[in-house]
């Protein structure tokens, strides 16, 4: 180890990276089954960006209507574009009730209908009886900050649970064994620059997405993909990386989040012409199909020259028609980030907006369990020892190549409490751990040394402005064989530029040059995966709309896609796992493949 670097050590049954809705989850979940956990997270729990999360929550309580858990499924796998695995997918559709009302108990603040239950609102490719039916409201909402209450909920009772916060605290990396097990986790505290190393029975990533990547984005700064990029120097692989949700109403120029609760509430959208055109590409649910389709209408509106604003490049969204009151009960955030981003009276005039990087389907293989996978031998779903993962950083996968709006807060706590149940299940409190090896963490500190004292001339906001504007132009909304081969070089190029860095902070102490380039370097890596993989994806699925491949196909490209990524040169090697087909239990049965229309 460099000499001027020391570890303070420190033994958990469990440690989860991060404090979002899934981290938190996991945290509680832990601490309920007795075991000794830590929660690390590089900002305070309730500032984590799940406080962003604005339409709520998807549950088929049948609040508002008839609902069951079978339609909801239905409705996922549909979303997914038939990519989602199936016994996942069931087992979150199934929990998503228990889980909400479980947050209820505990004290989250939902919105209520005339009956005081929870209230439910519309949310896009959410439907009844099995697709066949009319939009159902199975979103449930605590108005248009269900993830800020969600939040304050998990975290207070984690606190009550007795489990321990490092807060401020920045994951380098895993420990691993020779085995390929893994045994803790480094961090670089940052308000007096120790570091430490954590050792754990097991360590649960929670890290969130890497929408940071995206010049565009409604991701905080915050969301850089450090998990993914941790499995990735493991030598693990990422699952279906070119996967990445454009949410339609994004406010133009300025990324920030309009809920898709506003079009659950009423609003819609027009063109130049004054047109509501999703009747046209989606004449049965209109503007509330699924992200990735109302994405794809609006850039075709705007390619076509009806696109409004001087420039007729982006689009509008209307809720100028409905009742000031209750858009001041229902969707209060969003008024005043109309107001505040794009200078508009919402009740008044129509919102200016664009699809805008929102979620990543992709990241880390896991079970419903949240163990991560991997493949060995004839097992793609072999299980790493000590590893687990959860929420936006995991990929369960539920979401395939598209994951319908409210899916995600119920994907944080499903599969957060699943992890806790896991880990009740498999670990004993306090149990003897193997000695960490008198090397482990070395190559972590000198990852960390070497961008502290980077000496080249291109500073990181440079390179990470470079990065974005590269996988803005050529990995979004439409992809081709020419922007997607042309994306992998540059992304490439930009690889090579981290060996000219130029950091200027040398201290340790709150050094936001070194975390911004540290967490530069986890971009990049997640920039590398997602460009290889969508340039390997010869269809369009979901998400990824590819236009020299304008169809889905089955017979080729009905796998997950595993990327591996050399991070030295900067490689990535692509391999393939069977999509599940088949369920969890015989409640319901493998829900086959159809056209994907709405
Ligand atoms: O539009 C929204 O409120 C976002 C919800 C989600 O991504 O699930």
């Amino acid at each position: 180890m460099t000499s001027t670097y020391e570890w303070i050590d420190h033994t958990y049954d469990v440690v989860v990276v991060g404090a979002g809705g899934s981290g938190l989850r996991a945290t509680l979940g832990a601490a309920q089954e007795g075991l000794k956990t830590a929660c690390i997270t590089k900002v305070f729990p309730t500032r984590s960006h799940t406080v962003a999360a604005q339409g709520g929550i998807a549950a088929s309580l049948g609040n508002m209507g008839p609902d069951d858990w079978r339609w909801h499924m239905y409705d996922t796998v549909k979303g997914s574009d038939w990519l989602g695995d199936q016994d996942s997918i069931e087992y979150l559709c199934r929990h998503a009730p228990d889980a909400v009302y479980e947050l209820e108990k505990w004290g989250m603040p939902f919105s209520r209908n005339e009956d005081g239950k929870i209230y439910q609102r519309p949310f896009g490719g959410h439907t009844t009886e099995y697709g066949e039916g009319p939009p159902v409201q199975r979103t449930c909402a605590a108005a248009d900050r269900t993830g800020h209450a969600m939040l304050h909920t998990l975290y207070g009772q984690s606190v009550r649970r007795k489990a321990e916060f490092f807060v401020e605290y920045f994951a380098l990396d895993l420990i691993m064994d020779d085995e390929g097990v893994c045994r803790g986790v480094t961090a670089w505290k940052l308000d007096d620059g120790t570091l430490h190393r954590f050792r754990a029975q097991t360590v649960v990533l929670a890290t969130g997405g890497y929408g940071r990547v995206f010049f565009s984005c409604t991701s905080a700064h915050t969301c850089t993909g450090d998990g993914n990029a941790m499995v990735l120097r493991a030598g693990l692989p990422v699952q279906d990386m070119e996967f990445i949700q454009f949410h339609p109403t994004g406010i133009y120029g300025a990324g920030c989040l309009i809920t898709e609760g506003a079009r659950g509430e009423g609003g819609y959208l027009t063109n130049a012409e004054g047109e509501r055109f999703m009747e046209r590409y989606a004449p049965s649910v209109k503007d509330l199909a699924p992200r990735d389709m109302v994405s794809r209408a609006m850039v075709m509106e705007i390619r076509e020259g009806r696109g409004v604003g001087k420039n007729k490049d982006h689009i509008f969204l209307h809720l100028d028609h409905i009742d000031p009151k209750v858009l001041g009960d229902r969707l209060p955030g969003i008024s005043e980030t109309a107001k505040i981003f794009a200078g508009v009276d919402l009740t008044k005039e129509p919102i200016p907006v664009i699809p805008t990087c929102h979620y990543n389907m992709g990241g880390i293989q896991t079970n419903y369990h949240g163990e991560v996978v991997t493949k060995k031998g004839k097992n793609p779903d072999t299980v790493v020892q000590g590893l687990m993962a959860v929420g936006e950083a995991g990929c369960v996968s539920v979401h395939g190549s598209n994951r319908l709006g409210s899916n995600s807060l119920i994907d944080l706590v499903v599969f957060g409490r699943a992890a806790g149940i896991q880990l009740g299940k498999t670990l004993k409190p306090n149990a003897t751990q193997p000695e960490l090896p008198k090397n482990a963490g070395e190559a972590h500190i000198a990852r960390l040394d070497k961008a502290r004292n980077a000496k080249g001339s291109t500073p990181t906001a440079v390179i990470r402005d470079r990065l974005q504007r590269t996988m803005q132009e050529h990995c979004a909304v439409f992809r081709t064989e020419e922007s997607l081969a042309e994306g992998v070089k540059k992304v490439k190029e930009v690889h090579e530029t981290l060996q000219d860095l130029k950091v200027s902070d040398r201290t340790m102490v709150w050094n936001t040059d070194l975390v911004e380039t540290l967490e530069l370097e986890n971009l990049v890596a997640n920039a590398l995966v997602t460009v290889a993989s969508a340039d390997n994806r010869k269809e369009s699925r979901g998400a990824h709309a590819h236009e020299d491949y304008p169809d889905r196909d089955d017979k080729n490209w009905m796998k997950h896609t595993l990327a591996y990524c050399n991070m030295d040169s900067g490689e990535v090697d692509i391999d393939y796992r069977p999509v599940h087909d088949y369920t969890m239990s015989d409640e319901i049965d493998y829900i086959k493949p159809k056209k994907r229309v709405y």
